[in-house]
C-alpha cells in the first residue's frame, strides 16, 4: 500500500473546483492546473497523489482501493451503491434528479409509463415506491431527446440550471432528490490511513463551512 494518500478527482470543471478546495485545505499540487495531458500529480511533502478520472469511474477506483479517497456525485452513489464510505457533502456540483416531460404532460395510469434514463436504478426505486408500473428505457446520453421523439413519456435525469430542459421544450415535473459532490473513502483505507484521511476531512469541512 502506498504511503501517499491516493485521491481520485473527477475530470472536468467540477473537478477543478474540487481540487481548489483540497488546495485551500492544505493539500495543493499547483502543477495540476497547468495545461497538460498528465493524469497523475504528486505533492510528496503534503503526502498526497491526485489523479483525474472520468466522473462516473471515481467510485470504481475507490471501491477497489486504487484510490483511497475520491469525489463523486451523489447520483452515482445512489445509482450504483458502491461499497465505500461517504464522508462529507462538499456542497458543490449542486443539482437535482428529476422527472421531466413535455409541457402539459399528464400521466395516464391505465398505461405503463415509458421512462428514459441513464439512472435506471434510481428511476426504478422511485416508481416502485409509488406502485407505478414503468417500462425503463436505458439511454447513455441526450436523454432529453426521448420524449421529443416519442421514445418515452418522461425522462429521469439531472437538472442543474434547467437550460437543457427549457431549450428542448421540456418541464421538470417531479423532484426526486437533491444531488451534490461527496467525499468518499475506500473502506480498508479508512481504517489503515485513518489519520491522513481525517486531516483531509477536517480541512475540507472547514473549507465547506467557510463557503456557506
Ligand atoms: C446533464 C444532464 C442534462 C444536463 C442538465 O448532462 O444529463 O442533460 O446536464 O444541466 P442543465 O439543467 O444545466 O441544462 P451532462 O452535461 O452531465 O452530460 P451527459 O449528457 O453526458 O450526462
Amino acid at each position: 500500500m502506498s504511503e501517499m494518500l491516493q485521491i481520485a478527482l473527477p475530470k472536468g470543471r467540477l473537478g477543478e473546483k474540487i481540487y481548489k478546495m483540497f488546495a485551500e485545505a492544505g493539500f495543493d499540487c499547483p502543477e495540476i492546473l497547468e495545461d497538460t495531458r498528465k493524469l497523475i500529480f504528486e505533492n510528496k511533502e503534503a503526502g498526497v497523489c491526485f489523479f483525474w478520472v472520468k466522473p462516473s469511474d471515481v467510485a470504481i477506483y475507490v471501491e477497489r482501493g486504487a484510490a483511497d479517497i475520491g469525489v463523486v456525485g451523489k447520483d452515482i452513489l445512489l445509482e450504483y451503491k458502491p461499497e465505500v464510505f461517504e464522508l462529507l457533502d462538499l456542497n458543490v456540483g449542486k443539482c437535482y434528479m428529476a422527472v421531466a416531460g413535455k409541457e402539459g404532460f399528464r400521466d395516464n395510469t391505465e398505461n405503463t409509463l415509458r421512462v428514459a434514463t441513464k439512472f435506471t436504478n434510481i428511476a426504478t426505486d422511485y416508481y416502485r415506491k409509488r406502485g407505478r408500473d414503468i417500462d425503463i428505457i436505458k439511454l447513455n446520453g441526450s436523454i432529453e431527446l426521448a420524449p421529443l421523439l416519442n421514445l418515452s413519456d418522461v425522462i429521469v435525469d439531472i437538472v442543474e440550471t434547467g437550460t437543457t430542459l427549457r431549450e428542448n421544450n421540456l418541464k421538470p415535473l417531479e423532484r426526486i432528490i437533491p444531488i451534490s459532490a461527496r467525499l468518499i473513502s475506500n473502506r480498508a483505507s479508512y481504517q489503515f490511513k485513518n489519520e491522513a484521511i481525517g486531516k483531509v476531512v477536517k480541512g475540507l469541512r472547514e473549507c465547506v463551512e467557510a463557503r456557506k
